[in-house]
């Protein structure tokens, strides 16, 4: 995606985005290290991340030690995994999980969440209590896209947002189709929507193309937060803490404190996120819809 575009729908939704753009937000650049994670497959036996109690507890350990206090864990919901991953049984194993932590003195807590692959039954999921939101807390979905094709998801936007709901796009650089145009930018920004970039994917663990991309969309008007994804304490480890580093020797510590802190703890309390670009405005969640 070449950065012209980019710049060109964060002009434009700037222009556009009145009401939401309002309140003043002060940032604390003093303690960077308090990282929240929004996305982490750190239940064991319910997806992808680890087959075991020990294996869990590693991966919290792992994101504790990386500064992480506070994790959602996300397992996958919907797509190949249809409805097996029942919010009761999230919320049941982030209790399990939690009383383990404190049992071992790992500091760090857990809250329960979803990954959930998008589907055209979301929103009736959702009023059905058959998915589950950020943090349990039913203001932030966090919705993964197909890999392979684009699907223009407008109009479950426009559903969701008429529910309140704010939609977070998992790991946009990661898609194989190439990068979301700047047309479809431009109209989903009408909507409550905004970008977990993955940790890792800014030092390349996900190749040059997602690399790229990754940088890229820090330069778009869509709000952005970091989050681990992280499934194990091998191959997909946190990285939040060097993600954290490289965004701030590039794009200061500022926007680097916004989209590593300061974002991913507003998603959690539910409130509105802020744009790295405009740090000290508040962006979605105060959109009107
Ligand atoms: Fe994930």
């Amino acid at each position: 995606m070449k950065a012209t575009l980019l710049k060109h729908v964060f002009h434009r939704t700037e222009r556009h985005g009145t009401s939401a753009w309002q309140q003043k937000v002060t940032v604390d650049t003093q303690n960077p290290k308090k990282f929240a994670d929004i996305h982490c497959h750190c239940l064991f036996g319910l997806d992808d991340g680890p087959a075991t109690l020990a294996g869990s507890v590693a991966l919290c350990s792992m994101l504790a030690k990386d500064g992480v206090e506070v994790v959602v864990a996300t397992p996958h919901q919907m797509g190949r995994y249809g409805l097996r991953n029942e919010p009761e049984i999230i919320r049941r194993a982030v209790f399990d999980l939690n009383k383990e932590l404190q049992r071992q003195d790992i500091r760090l807590e857990v809250l329960p969440g979803g990954d959930v692959h998008v589907d055209e039954r979301l929103c009736e999921l959702l009023s059905e209590d058959k998915i589950l939101t950020v943090a349990d807390k039913g203001k932030y979905l966090l919705v993964e896209l197909p890999f392979e094709v684009f699907i223009d998801i407008e109009p479950m936007l426009r559903r969701f947002s008429g529910m309140g709901v704010n939609v977070i796009i998992s790991h946009p650089e990661r898609y194989v189709f190439s990068a979301i145009s700047e047309e479809v930018l431009d109209r989903w920004s009408n909507y409550s929507v905004g970008f977990q970039l993955t940790a890792g994917s800014f030092r390349g663990d996900f190749g040059k193309k997602a690399q790229d991309l990754a940088w890229d969309y820090l330069h778009t008007s869509v709000p952005c937060c970091l989050a681990t994804d992280s499934h194990d304490t091998r191959s997909r480890k946190p990285r939040m803490r060097q993600a954290y580093e490289m965004i701030a020797a590039k794009e200061g510590q500022q926007a680097a404190t916004v989209v590593c802190v300061e974002n991913p703890q507003r998603i959690i309390r539910s409130e509105s996120m802020l744009s790295h670009r405009n740090f000290d405005k508040a962006g979605f969640g105060n959109a009107k819809v």
